[in-house]
């Protein structure tokens, strides 16, 4: 890595953060005050944060606010947030040990979404490869060595799904799978209306459905400027980035029956213990 691009990233307890999330920030959110009534919208990287964002504000009808990642910024951030008077959804991709304690101590309400690490290692690559907020890396080969130690910004997905999956069981937190969105996205949408307690008919389901396809989100975002807080992901204020392909077992097109061997067996080592791990669908 060059000098310049050493200096996009850093090293908070043992996590790679780019430096749009300030070391003071990080060090600072174990302060942060959570309100009762805030939502955590909480994701790995490339796993359709910005899909169940859209989903949310749909559902909320301008009754909240969307605010960019809880760890994007400098150190003025938990004061931005603290001015705003309406509900918080919160979007993060922090591991769940940083999460500032106050979220689980007022037992706020957070929605976790996965996804079949081997598609979001393929997005966080081509990501990677976009993305002038990120290191640049050689080749595909070299991406997934990295992404399965863990070398890449916001640390290792298995590290990550393990530490939010000590939640599973909390009322207040409720896992969805990118895979059933795409299978059956009125189900999810009915799921997340009623985890959040906001009413909706059939028909307001079937008009969220419509507004957040895949085509219709990558269409608006077209013609939309950038705007820096219109991101989700706390590594880019660029969505342009973010709508590629959206589609399920695009790995099948990048891993050579080797890599696949090779991320079975970290996969299976990591996961062994996991429950989520047991939902991930890899094939249908
Ligand atoms: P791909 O790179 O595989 O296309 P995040 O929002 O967490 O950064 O995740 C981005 C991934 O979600 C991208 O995956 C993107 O295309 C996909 N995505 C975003 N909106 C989507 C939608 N409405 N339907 C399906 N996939 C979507």
């Amino acid at each position: 890595m060059s000098q310049k691009e050493d200096e996009l990233i850093h090293t908070f307890n043992g996590i790679t953060f780019t430096t749009r999330s300030s070391p003071e920030l990080l060090k600072s959110l174990a302060t942060f005050e959570a309100r009762e009534d805030d939502v955590l919208l909480v994701s790995y990287p490339k796993s359709g944060t910005h899909w169940l964002a859209e989903v949310i504000m749909h559902l909320y009808d301008s009754r909240a606010a969307l605010t960019s990642p809880i760890e994007f910024g400098d150190v003025s951030k938990l004061d931005q947030l603290n001015c705003l008077s309406c509900k918080r959804i919160i979007p993060t991709h922090l591991d769940s040990n940083m999460l500032p304690p106050t979220f689980k101590l007022k037992q706020c309400k957070a929605i976790y979404i996965v996804r079949n690490p081997k598609d979001i290692a393929v997005s966080m690559y081509h990501y990677y490869r976009e993305n002038p907020n990120l290191p640049t890396v050689d080749s595909w080969s070299t991406f997934l060595d990295i992404f399965l130690k863990g070398d890449v910004v916001c640390g290792s997905w298995f590290d990550h799904v393990l530490s939010w999956e000590k939640h599973r069981n909390d009322n207040s937190t409720l896992f969805l799978f990118y895979e059933d969105m795409k299978r059956d996205l009125p189900k999810v949408v009915k799921k997340v209306s009623a985890f959040l307690g906001v009413n909706t008919n059939e028909s307001g389901i079937n008009e969220i459905c419509k507004k957040s396809s895949f085509s219709e989100m990558k269409t608006n975002t077209e013609k939309e400027n950038h705007d820096p807080n219109h991101t989700v992901c706390a590594l880019t204020s660029n969505r342009k980035l973010i709508f590629r392909k959206g589609a399920v077992g695009d790995w099948k097109n990048n891993f050579t029956p080797k890599q696949n061997r090779m991320f079975e067996e970290t996969f299976n080592k990591k996961m062994a213990f996991s429950e989520v791990a047991e939902h991930l669908v890899y094939e249908y």
